[in-house]
């Protein structure tokens, strides 16, 4: 190895699992640490919304509860869910962001990973203050092409509306709107915070402050992971 390349890290061989409110940082740092292990992203937003966008049958369930803010039902997640988890490239670990949401999804998760023989997961918590929430999800920026994700505030593309990596056009999320961001937070207080205690009292949560900018937040997390 060339003097001064990172050292590859240990295989993750675990779920790791990112809890946060909407416009944490999540999505941002899942893709990194994902590419980082080689272990897949998994987003059931964006498993969600791939969905939505070839129209499929659960596609056109979840398309007005989301655009409305709401959490799609439990049954359509989990049955997603355990579809991705069957495939092979999750064999040596992966990534959650965005589940689990409610206390029935964790449950079942748990019971998921016991028949995969996975060890209990770790669950980074993201901590990050309503008003940064709001702002970064208005700036938000997702490519077509690639789903890379930009903030027209904190880290524009180079080209206004142009994807840094394959130059694929910039989309706002149809749920980044005012009202809906609104509806979203709200979903996230009543059915997914109590999550936080949920997993403390197991002590399977670290807390990460999501405050500081997206490389600082990257050098913490990483060093989390390696650490456990
Ligand atoms: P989902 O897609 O999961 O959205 P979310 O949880 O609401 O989270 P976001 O994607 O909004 O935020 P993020 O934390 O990933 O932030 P990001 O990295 O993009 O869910 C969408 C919908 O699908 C739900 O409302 C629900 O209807 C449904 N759904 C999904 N999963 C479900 C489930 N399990 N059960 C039921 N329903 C489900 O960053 C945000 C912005 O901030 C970006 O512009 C980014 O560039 C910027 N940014 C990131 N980090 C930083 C930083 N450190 N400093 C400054 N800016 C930053």
């Amino acid at each position: 190895m060339a003097s001064g390349a990172a050292a590859p890290p240990r295989p993750l061989n675990r779920a790791v699992i990112f809890l946060g409110p909407p416009g944490a940082g999540k999505g941002t740092q899942a893709k990194i640490v994902a590419r980082t292990y080689g272990v897949p992203h998994l987003s059931t937003g964006d498993m969600l919304r791939d969905h939505v966008s070839r129209r499929t049958e659960l596609g056109n369930r979840a398309r007005p509860i989301m655009e409305r803010g709401d959490l799609v039902p439990d049954e359509i997640v989990l049955g997603m869910v355990e579809e991705r988890l069957s495939r092979a490239d999750c064999r040596n670990g992966f990534v959650f962001d965005g589940f689990p949401r409610t206390l029935n999804q964790a449950e079942r998760l748990a019971l998921i990973l016991d028949g995969l023989s996975f060890p209990r997961p770790q669950v980074i918590h993201f901590v990050v203050d309503r008003e940064q929430l709001f702002k970064r999800m208005t700036g938000r920026r997702t490519c077509k092409v690639g789903g890379e994700i930009y903030n027209i505030y904190d880290g524009p593309p180079r080209v206004p509306g142009r994807c840094d990596n394959d130059g694929g056009e910039l989309e706002q999320r149809a749920d980044d709107r005012e009202e809906v961001i609104a509806e979203r937070l709200a979903a996230y207080d009543r059915q997914t915070q109590p999550l936080v205690e949920y997993y403390r009292r197991q002590h399977l949560l670290e807390d990460l402050n999501g405050m500081q900018g997206p490389e600082a937040v990257t050098r913490v997390l990483l060093e989390m992971l390696a650490k456990a």
